[in-house]
């Protein structure tokens, strides 16, 4: 098992802005999802999800959003908001139904107390799994970070009620202790 330097010493001389990249390498690589044009990701900054996706298809559209800043990535357009305010976005409105992969990697800011970080978690779980239902096309696929708390079988559990396939997936490069899992689902 690699040591989590490594990861981020192997993310920069990819050139990548994070080692969080492999964690989405590894995850579309096991659920074999391949053709996407256009995506959606949430939580983007500093941008290593995007890179990643333009660089292994040079045709993807990515709308990428964060509430911090992003340094521009060709082929990604960026919109510094809070996902809630997803509909406020024409661009990315007028794509309503058209997108093959939303993927977040959405962490909030903890507070530190227990309770309410995972439920602060939950509600942005919840919105994103929302945000995925209007906007991917059928058959689009949703990668979304969570965390393994008493909240991850009810938002499983809500997934599996409007999407396909539900599969749960802790990649390598994920540190063990973070506690972070991701859910895919195919609507
Ligand atoms: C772990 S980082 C994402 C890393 C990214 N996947 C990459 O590869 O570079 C999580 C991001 O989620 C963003 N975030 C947290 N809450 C958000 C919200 N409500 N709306 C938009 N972005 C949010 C944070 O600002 C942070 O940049």
């Amino acid at each position: 098992m690699m040591h989590s330097d490594n990861w981020a010493l192997k993310a920069k001389q990819l050139g990548y802005r994070s080692r969080a990249v492999f964690k989405l390498e590894e995850i579309l690589k096991k659920t074999r999802t391949k053709r996407y044009k256009n995506v959606l990701d949430l939580g983007a900054s500093p941008g290593a999800w995007s890179q990643f996706i333009v660089k292994k298809n040079s045709n993807a559209n990515v709308y990428a959003l964060d509430i911090l800043d992003m340094e521009p990535i060709e082929g990604v357009s960026f919109f510094k908001k809070n996902i809630e305010q997803i509909n406020n976005i024409p661009q990315i409105l007028k794509l309503k139904g058209d997108f093959n992969l939303v993927i977040s990697d959405i962490a909030p800011n903890l507070s530190g107390i227990k309770s309410v970080d995972n439920e602060n978690i939950f509600d942005l779980n919840k919105l994103t799994v929302n945000i995925a239902l209007n906007f991917l096309c059928k058959g689009g696929t949703l990668i979304m970070k969570t965390f393994q708390n008493s909240f991850l079988k009810t938002l499983r559990k809500d997934m599996e009620l409007s999407f396909k396939i539900v599969q749960t997936y802790k990649p390598v490069a994920s540190k063990k202790q973070s506690g972070e899992i991701y859910l895919y689902g195919v609507k």
